[in-house]
């Protein structure tokens, strides 16, 4: 068995004495994949992302990376040329894939398909084809791949000319585009992702929303009926209970605790949000719709600390840096206007800390997740899990998670200020005894489909 995805289980730096070390790599793929587990004898074929990894490629002679490095998982990093790699990964996969499925563009001025954006749809394809190649001479007879996400949409189709005898499954972890957006597009593009999909046996999607969307665009841009006869299925990622747990509980997020109540001050209530700055987790307009509350609530000014976790993402991109700014510059201005000398209304950390955002996790009275699009987001699932006391969640209708959690969340449109100040209200004064069994509710609803059993009904359903 193989798995496909651009970043993989481990990452690598060069330190100043030249020694390589290793790191887990993040994000929400990373973190569902692991379930894989180091018992198997899969391969995990993803490309070098820096410096550090392709020195540990070259190292490794281009095989499979010391299995001391990656907890005994069988990695092979791929050393894709590192200007194809930023044009597909920056260029195609960040600046239009994910636009398009997460309908992110102002669309005035973008996006705008010249001779340049055909210049890195031409790495993107190159670097689809690295992949394809690399799995065609890894997989054994009749192996099942496993390929993951929009960065790798070409490749189940050139994997499949090249090796017919492979069972090819395809998992997108994000929103999928409905048909009038994704087809601003241009159609050839369009349909060549469509088809790049087609080319696995089986499409698989977080909700049925996303699945939906996809046979609609297939139908939209290449006609009625899938061509192919690829299945298209769902599976809906679900939180991992047992780590959560134990991970939540050992002495380093105890601390944490510590040091968060200190900043937050007695008896103050919370609001909590843990996201990568993302510009699609929307954490200006929670912010906005904070200060929306204690503006026209001014009850709970002094009564109330919004915690924010906003860790740094795809850091190439200027309009990532520009909204990470806005982050920190509307915060502040939140806490200028309305803090006080014993009271700080945002508490901004923007450096990744696992066992902080646990803690927060633990604390929190109320949880916002309020994205303006996403595939599942894991937040949503993980709070009520790990939560002491019982946790309102505040979340996005266009949260994949909304899918399963609705019940006992409290809805919001992710671009109604006032509407998210409303719902943070009445999250707020939710009583403790409702509060705990909604989280209890929340929590089985979240647990459902643990990390390793999705990932295992995946290559069941391909193996049919
Ligand atoms: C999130 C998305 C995944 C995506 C990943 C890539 O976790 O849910 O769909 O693969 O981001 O993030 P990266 O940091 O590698 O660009």
């Amino acid at each position: 068995m193989l798995v496909a995805s651009n970043r993989g289980p481990v990452s690598y730096e060069v330190g100043e004495d030249g020694a390589l070390s290793s790191k887990r790599g993040g994000g929400g793929l990373v973190s569902g994949l692991s379930a894989i587990g180091p018992d198997t004898d899969a391969v995990w074929v993803c490309a070098a992302l820096g410096d550090g990894d392709r020195e540990a490629v070259a190292r490794a002679g281009g095989g499979l990376l010391p299995e001391a490095d990656t907890g005994g998982q069988r990695v092979r990093m791929l050393d894709i040329d590192a200007a194809t790699h930023a044009d597909a990964y920056n260029g195609i996969a960040n600046s239009v894939l994910w636009f398009v499925h997460h309908m992110l563009y102002q669309t005035p001025l973008e996006p705008v398909f010249d001779a340049e954006f055909r210049r890195k749809w031409a790495a993107y394809e190159a670097y689809n084809r690295a992949f394809a190649e690399a799995l065609a001479e890894e997989a054994a007879e009749g192996a099942a791949v496993l390929i993951q996400d929009y960065h790798l949409a070409l490749a189940p189709r050139m994997l499949r000319r090249l090796r017919p005898d492979l069972r090819i499954g395809h998992f997108s972890h994000t929103p999928w585009a409905p048909p009038e957006y994704f087809r601003l597009l241009p159609d050839d593009i369009a349909a060549e992702l469509l088809t790049g999909i087609l080319g696995a046996d089986r499409a698989a999607f977080l909700t049925r929303r996303w699945a939906d969307a996809f046979t609609a665009c297939c139908h939209a841009v290449l006609g009625p009926g899938i061509p192919s006869g690829t299945r298209v299925g769902v599976h809906g990622l679900g939180a991992d209970a047992d780590f959560l747990r134990e991970r939540a509980h050992r002495a380093d997020v105890d601390e944490r605790m510590v040091a968060l109540r200190e900043e937050i001050g007695a008896g103050r209530r919370t609001v909590v949000r843990v996201d990568r700055t993302e510009l699609s987790k929307n954490i200006v307009r929670g912010l906005l719709a904070y200060r929306h509350l204690l503006a026209e609530r001014p009850e709970w000014r002094e009564k109330v600390v919004h915690v924010a976790f906003a860790y740094p993402s795809r850091q190439d991109l200027a309009v990532y840096r520009d909204y990470t700014a806005e982050v920190q510059r509307v915060a502040d201005e939140i806490n200028s206007a309305f803090g006080t000398p014993g009271w700080t209304p945002v508490v901004l950390h923007v450096k990744d800390d696992f066992a902080r955002s646990l803690a927060a996790y633990r604390l929190a009275d109320v949880a916002l997740v309020n994205p303006i699009r996403d595939g599942m987001n894991l937040v949503a699932k993980e709070v009520p899990v790990v939560s002491d006391e019982g946790c309102v969640l505040v979340l996005s209708r266009e949260a994949g998670a909304y899918e399963e959690l609705s019940e006992d969340a409290v809805p919001v449109n992710p671009y109604d200020i006032v509407g998210t100040a409303d719902a943070l209200h009445a999250a707020l004064g939710v009583p403790p005894e409702e509060r705990a069994e909604r989280t209890k509710r929340l929590a089985a609803a979240a647990t459902a489909l643990p990390p390793a059993r999705w990932f295992l009904d995946q290559l069941e359903e391909l193996r049919g």
